[in-house]
């Protein structure tokens, strides 16, 4: 299904790297930015680059629901490529969701379009009836899809994989079917860490054992990157991030296999986390649009890459607006920088507008180091 006609003509140019040539593979300068190595430009991708805005996954969503489409190698590596063929990134991301690997472990999952779980893992009956998950055997789909995918961006563009953060899949795993209150989101998991810490700490081990294998068997697949998306960190204080979020990470990115490409960690709302993020273990901080980027460099230190951060709704700005948001984030940009929004692209967002992103990033951001 996958139409391998992929851009050898992004905005940036050139067809796939030919090996020989002087300068850096255009295959090569995500992952180059990742590791603060220098670069021809700077790199971008979108978080939820393959999604709703994109008329071609509408058409897709039309004719299959959102777990068919993750479920089935074939589509989610369709729906990946679309935002490759169509914007010219520099990086793919796997489609697939956070939530895929809790099925396995015995809960219900739908989208509507929102998760919905069957139930509430917030008591320690539910916690010990969580089953020991093969990511191999009952995530098998993704390995594929990745297998698929290497095959069709060989050349082209790295394949970046992912995983929710243990605190975050947490986050859903404790509120379970209830909608999460207003303003505030997710106060069962905040309850429990003083309520019964031992027991949130328990759901962690867990977790964090499913997520590291996952990640693990992502990589051997062929996964060049990861991210893990901690969408909920941002609502714990440092005293209790440090105590029930970072330690699982680093937990987590310790257990991958030792010839790994770049772990991105990303940390929705984390603004005021950003000094303890130095040694989770990850190569790139993600950073949302709250803190800018020279703040965050100061919060973080200078060994880390920074991956960010406009704000999604700044591509609803008229392009000459949309221009000096970008130029402004290259200009407050020092170190390794990967270029992406603060969070994921919405699904009104015009497609032009992230053309013209792709497009501003690139020649804003020359070297004139060249790319082959
Ligand atoms: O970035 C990509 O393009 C890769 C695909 C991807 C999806 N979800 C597809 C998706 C990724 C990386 C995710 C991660 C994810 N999923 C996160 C972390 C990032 C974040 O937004 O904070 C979270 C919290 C989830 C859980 C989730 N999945 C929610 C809250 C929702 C519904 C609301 C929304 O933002 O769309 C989903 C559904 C979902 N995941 C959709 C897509 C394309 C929409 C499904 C549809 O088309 O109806």
């Amino acid at each position: 299904m996958p139409d391998s006609k992929l851009p050898g003509s992004s905005p940036h140019g050139g067809s796939p790297a030919a090996p020989g040539a002087g300068g850096v593979p255009r295959e090569e300068v995500f992952l180059r930015a990742c590791r603060g190595e220098s670069v021809p430009y700077t790199p971008l991708w979108i978080m939820r680059q393959a999604g709703r805005y994109l008329p071609e996954y509408r058409a897709l969503k039309d004719q299959y629901d959102f777990l068919t489409l993750c479920k089935t190698p074939e589509l989610a590596t369709e729906v990946t490529l679309q935002p490759i063929r169509k914007l010219g990134v520099d990086a793919a991301i796997l489609f697939s969701d956070i939530l895929v690997p809790l099925e396995p472990m015995g809960v219900g999952l739908r989208f509507d379009p929102g998760p919905i779980l069957s139930h509430g893992i917030d008591n320690e009956a539910a916690i010990d009836a969580l089953l020991p998950v093969d990511v191999e055997e009952s995530c098998g789909f993704v390995m594929d899809a990745i297998r698929l995918l290497r095959k069709e961006l060989a050349g082209v563009a790295p394949l970046i994989g992912f995983a929710g953060g243990p605190f975050t899949l947490a986050a859903y795993l404790v509120d379970g079917p209830k909608k999460p209150a207003k303003g505030g989101g997710f106060d069962a998991v905040v309850r429990m860490a003083f309520q019964r810490p031992d027991l949130l700490e328990r759901l962690m081990s867990h977790l964090t054992t499913v997520t590291a294998d996952y990640l693990s068997a992502q990589i051997r697949a062929g996964a060049q990157a990861v991210q893990i998306f901690e969408s909920w960190g941002g609502i714990l204080g440092p005293r209790e991030f440090s105590r029930f979020a970072l330690p699982f990470v680093q937990e987590v990115i310790r257990r991958l296999p030792k010839d790994r490409g770049p772990v991105i960690y990303f940390v929705l709302n984390g603004g005021h986390l950003l000094n303890l993020l130095d040694d989770s273990g990850a190569d790139v901080i993600g950073i949302d649009w709250r803190t800018p980027l020279d703040e965050a460099r100061r919060r973080l230190g200078n060994r880390l890459a920074l991956q960010g951060n406009l704000d999604p709704r700044a591509l609803y700005a008229p392009p000459e607006r949309l221009r000096q948001h970008v130029d402004d984030i290259l200009q407050r940009a020092t170190g390794g920088h990967v270029f992406n929004l603060g969070h994921g692209i919405l699904p009104d967002t015009p497609v032009e507008s992230a053309q013209a992103l792709v497009e501003f990033v690139h020649t804003l951001s020359r070297t004139g180091i060249e790319e082959r």
